[in-house]
């Protein structure tokens, strides 16, 4: 695979993801080893441009980096010259002035990696870009299901929340139909982004207002095989999208009485979510802590996933992966 920057799940292939998500599984054995450093990105420079928040997104491209032996530099908007009113232009070429190899961008403009692609002759991967995308995440997404579900062809995966204002629901579409799952999204319609109907039939997706009936469907072949949660993301919302958190929690949580149902028909259903969570609004305690639930298994795919990007971006097919 010889790509240079990873700006949308839709640069991936089929072929292309699958062959991540298998480096990735070697790479999560050199993550289950007790000394965690491969030599393959010794002497390349990875910098982790961040403009908006982060805890696991961050940390695990900086691990992932770490690990492949490779020099990494965390930069946050609020610590960088881009507070004394630099341009994201000026920013970005200033740093790459420092001839790094590779730039892990977030940033609260959709697009912004796209843009920032055209400026530098280093890589770049969007590590979250607005509303936009997420590409790495839903990479871990996949790699998660594919450890619990084996082969996703066929398989049905359920996404529920803020769809409006969700990257991660943008890439996993992609990338979930990449590997042959059915995906089902669900949102209240103040929350389902405008124009899903024409972007569904594209990209093979079915929507719908109603949680209950999409977990609960009537025919067996029709009932999640893996339930995704989304945060609401307060943060980008500017009126008010639904009544009460209350009303919110009641149609489109996943509580208890809820995941109760659902373990009555399947007791191993995994629960995702990409975290950060708002328990107690879109997901119970106990859904969250549940015996099911992937969370955890997610965030340590993500170290994994990330790896195996940098590895197939920076080191392409000429260096062992291990
Ligand atoms: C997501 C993000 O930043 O888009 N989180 C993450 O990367 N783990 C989702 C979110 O913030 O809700």
């Amino acid at each position: 695979m010889t790509r240079k920057h990873l700006l949308s799940s839709a640069d991936l292939s089929r072929d292309e993801v699958e062959a991540i998500l298998d480096t990735a599984a070697s790479m999560h054995d050199v993550q289950r080893r007790e000394v965690k450093k491969i030599p393959t990105l010794r002497g390349r420079t990875v910098i982790n441009l961040f403009f908006e928040d982060s805890t696991r997104t961050r940390s695990s491209f900086e691990i992932a980096g770490k690990w492949m032996s490779a020099d990494t530099i965390n930069i946050t908007g609020k610590g960088s010259s881009t507070s004394k009113g630099e341009s994201l232009r000026d920013t970005v070429k200033t740093i790459c002035a420092m001839a790094v190899d590779a730039l892990v961008i977030r940033h609260s403009a959709s697009g912004a990696c796209h843009q920032v692609a055209q400026w530098v002759d280093a890589s770049v991967i969007n590590a979250g870009d607005g509303t936009h995308e997420h590409p790495t995440q839903a990479l871990l997404d996949a790699y998660t299901l594919r450890q619990r579900l084996g082969s996703l062809d066929g398989r049905h995966i359920v996404i529920v929340g803020d769809l409006a204002h969700s990257r991660v629901f943008r890439s996993n579409v992609i990338t979930l139909g990449r590997l042959g799952a059915r995906v089902t999204v669900v949102a209240p319609p103040t929350l389902m982004p405008s124009g899903i109907g024409d972007w569904s039939a594209r990209d093979g997706f079915a929507t719908s207002w109603d949680l209950d009936q999409t977990l609960y469907a009537a025919s067996p072949g029709d009932r999640p095989d893996a339930v995704m949660m989304l945060r609401v993301q307060r943060e980008r919302m500017s009126g008010g999208f639904f009544p009460t958190e209350r009303e919110y929690t009641a149609g489109y949580g996943l509580t208890r009485e809820r995941l109760t149902r659902l373990y009555a028909a399947t007791p191993d259903l995994p629960i995702l979510h990409p975290g950060p969570m708002n328990r107690g609004l879109e997901i119970s305690a106990e859904a969250a802590d549940a015996t099911s639930s992937a969370i955890l298994d997610q965030v340590s795919a993500g170290v994994a996933v990330r790896m195996a990007v940098l590895y197939h971006l920076l080191a392409g097919e000429t260096e062992a992966a291990a």
